[in-house]
């Protein structure tokens, strides 16, 4: 059966009709497009366009099809070009010629855009389900480490001390903006496009807020070229995806990183490292090396889409086609992704003496400055007077609390004994308790926050 060709003479080339089909990935849409055209042949009843009990007949015929898909007994045809084809081939191999009736007014146009919308929208919930077991993850490890102390970084430089959850937590909130950002990429993939037809419309008085809501969407699509070729949707979610990829990948870096003996703050379970086929000592962070390589193949979606939709003429063009597998690909690379570094966050086991050790004096520099500006010298003058003090003690070959009283003193006379109290990490984290600061107290009230988050998800 062939949905077209009526003014052809000759059969499609055979390479070209290869190159054409999308059935090889589009037919994981099936319950997507099944249920687009049952709601179709229901809204076409309502409008007088087939009689009630043609638009049964068709319905009962497409939960025919469906349950063949989902018992997996659905048999593919040679003519089966994409998912629409195969699902209207074999509807009218169970009702016969009212099977023929169920397209009008519409085109694949609109329902290959509704279809799709809607795999997005469910796509969407599966993913943001995984992300939140992920923060759940985070939030059950550091609930343990409000108070464990380890080096805080940047430029990958020692800095300051923090606490172990205030650095878990840190993903924690990328995550929920990731979360979110998903959420706003729904709504605006909720929008109906069924009953644009071909590219112009549809000629029949079709309800589509009607269609639209018995679709599960909020709202029909306000213009018909639009409708038909819009793929922000697309673009919108390989970006949300890719984001979502980026964090996992920093995430992964650190964790490979954290577990390298030379830093050895994080024992990865035996179950997610892997060993080396010729050096049996080791222990490869292997799925955190791929949850950072894969953000490649997000970030490259993302790209390959935006680039095919670029320049593109108004409505409908096969290019559009193109929009499947990349998404397709995004949405498998995270349901398998996330699983894992989920169960990784959970097994984790953070080395609280060895993040202790690494902690180094030169850390509390700038609480050294600190405690100048506190007895009234300007930032910037104290912080180049703990430079000195820093100097002092590479010269002097000791730490920062090892410098004499009278050398301190000799760089500011503000120095007196009571600067021995600057050298303690822990009064150093204890310290920056304003909200967001790394005190055990202020990540502690962080902590409540991020679970009202995830409660708030519910509602
Ligand atoms: N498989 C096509 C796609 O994914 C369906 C729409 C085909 N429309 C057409 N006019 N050839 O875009």
């Amino acid at each position: 059966m062939m949905l077209w060709g009526g003014a052809f003479e000759a059969p499609t080339d055979e390479q070209v009709r290869r190159l054409n089909d999308s059935i090889g990935y589009d037919q994981r849409m099936y319950a997507e497009d099944i249920a687009g055209s049952i709601a179709y042949a229901q809204a076409i009843a309502a409008a007088g366009v087939i009689t009630p009990q043609e638009s049964e007949q068709i319905v009962a015929g497409l939960e025919r099809v469906l349950r063949e898909f989902e018992q997996g007994e659905f048999q593919f045809e040679p003519g089966d070009e994409d998912i629409h084809t195969a699902v209207e081939r074999r509807l009218t191999e169970f009702v016969g010629a009212v099977g023929g009736k169920l397209h009008t007014g519409r085109s694949r146009n609109d329902q290959v855009a509704t279809d799709w919308r809607l795999w997005t929208m469910h796509a969407i919930d599966r993913i943001a389900g995984q992300v939140l077991k992920l923060q759940q993850a985070i939030l059950s490890q550091s609930e343990a480490h409000f108070e464990t102390l380890m080096p805080g970084y940047t430029h990958m430089q020692p800095a300051q001390p923090v606490t172990a959850a205030h650095w878990l937590l840190s993903y924690f909130w990328m995550l929920a903006r990731d979360t979110e950002r998903l959420g706003d990429t729904r709504r605006r993939t909720a929008e109906c496009p069924l009953g644009s037809g071909g590219l112009a419309g549809t000629p029949f008085p079709v309800d589509r807020v009607a269609l639209a809501k018995a679709l599960g969407f909020t709202s029909p699509t306000q213009n018909s070229l639009d409708g038909v070729s819009d793929r922000d949707f697309v673009a919108e979610s390989l970006f949300a995806l890719a984001l979502v990829g980026v964090h996992l990948s920093r995430l992964a870096e650190d964790i490979i990183i954290f577990s390298n003996p030379a830093f050895g703050f994080i024992r990865l379970d035996d179950r997610y490292s892997t060993g080396s086929s010729i050096m049996p000592q080791k222990r490869n962070a292997d799925p955190m090396e791929l949850a950072r390589g894969k953000a490649g193949r997000l970030i490259g979606n993302l790209t390959g889409l935006l680039t095919t939709l670029k320049g593109l003429p108004t409505s409908y063009n096969k290019d559009l086609q193109e929009d499947k597998e990349s998404l397709l690909d995004s949405v498998d690379t995270l349901m398998g992704l996330l699983p894992v570094v989920t169960a990784v966050v959970h097994t984790l086991k953070l080395n609280s003496e060895r993040l202790r050790q690494a902690l180094d004096e030169s850390m509390l520099a700038t609480d050294l400055a600190d405690y100048l500006v506190k007895r009234g010298m300007p930032f910037r003058e104290a912080h180049g007077v703990s430079g000195r003090v820093v100097r002092r003690a590479a010269e002097l070959g000791v730490s920062l609390s090892r410098v004499p009283l009278e050398d301190l003193q000799a760089l500011s006379p503000l120095f007196e004994e009571d600067v021995a109290a600057v050298f303690d990490f822990a009064a150093s984290a204890a310290r920056r308790q304003a909200l967001g600061g790394t005190a055990p107290e202020a990540v502690q009230r962080q902590w409540e926050n991020a679970r009202l988050w995830i409660q708030n998800q519910g509602s």
